[in-house]
């Protein structure tokens, strides 16, 4: 298996340079667009790898699944779908364009930015820091990583530059979906995307998506099964953003995009795959994690449909 992995990275390196580094967060224009990196995490507990798989990146949007979770595990399925929608939106991320006065909960997806915000808010705690501390102990839990951290450089980048967010943030507060501090709540969101990772952490939590929210080692319930089977479908219809039915067809797992250039898959029962190359396709997507995951499915046969 390593030496697939090693072959497909060199067949799909052509590929990292012809993807766009994202520079409207300013720090994330600082990273090497040759990095590339993947990570496989096997049901029978093998684990491979190749490349720049122990780099560190931003999460950005692979957070959102995460956000979903503790929504869904601190609220429950039925108060979440009052809020929020599952239907694809086939807009950008950080689409604005709601033309009626107030947004109806069913057009928010929360595999997109405004969904996102909006998940934040549904994260309990007693404080605001309380609840962003929360989200981040359950990445670290999920990828059995107790050093997982935040880019103090990116999460300052973010928030000095996200007035895309903050106005979404506020719609979300104007039409009444959330009560919250809406500073606070961009605050959780920012910090939660400058959350910083490996390909190896994305493959672990990809693996416990893949089996059902249990642990790879223990065996320990960090979710349920009924709430993996939310999460996981969502993301094999809406996680690759406006590029979710094409990838589809490609790849046909499960998977979240990132860009900071990371893409997390899951292959439920089989796999959890971490995936690594900050080049962006026009969709914000990895463009060569993109090609390393189509070949990888083609090779290993993972495509759900
Ligand atoms: O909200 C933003 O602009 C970013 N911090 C996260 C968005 C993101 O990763 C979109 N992804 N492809």
């Amino acid at each position: 298996m390593e030496e697939l992995l090693e072959r497909l990275l060199e067949e799909c390196r052509s590929y990292t340079r012809l993807g766009k580094l994202a520079d409207y967060i300013p720090e994330l224009s600082k990273a090497d667009i040759n990095d590339f990196g993947v990570y496989l995490v096997n049901s029978d507990g093998k684990e491979f790898y190749a490349g720049d798989f122990d780099k560190k990146f931003t999460i950005q949007s692979i957070i959102k699944p995460l956000l979903l979770l503790m929504a869904l595990m601190d609220n429950t399925t039925e108060y979440v779908r009052q809020y929020i929608g599952v239907e694809a939106t086939g807009k950008p991320f950080n689409a604005i364009d709601y033309s009626e006065q107030l947004i109806l909960k069913e057009h928010i997806n929360p595999m997109v930015n405004i969904g996102a915000i909006e998940m934040c808010s549904m994260i309990h705690g007693e404080t605001y820091e309380e609840r962003f501390d929360r989200l981040l102990a359950f990445t670290r839990k999920l990828a059995g990583n107790p050093e997982i951290d935040v880019d103090e450089a990116v999460y300052l980048s973010e928030k000095r530059t996200g007035n895309k967010n903050r106005a979404l943030a506020y719609l979300l507060k104007s039409s009444g979906i959330i009560d919250d501090d809406v500073e606070e709540i961009l605050d959780i969101y920012f910090r939660a995307c400058s959350i910083r990772v490996t390909c190896k952490d994305l493959a672990n939590i990809g693996f416990v998506l893949a089996n059902h929210g249990r642990g790879k080692k223990t065996g320990e319930v960090l979710f349920s099964g009924r709430h993996a089977r939310f999460v996981n479908a969502i993301l094999a219809t809406c996680g690759m953003y406006d590029g979710s039915g094409d990838f589809a067809i490609k790849v046909g797992l499960p998977a979240k995009s990132g860009v900071g250039g990371g893409i997390m898959a899951v292959s439920p029962t089989r796999m959890g795959i971490g995936i690594y190359s900050p080049g962006l396709d026009k969709k914000g997507n990895s463009l060569a994690g993109i090609q390393m995951l189509e070949q990888l499915s083609e090779t290993l046969y993972l495509s759900m449909f």
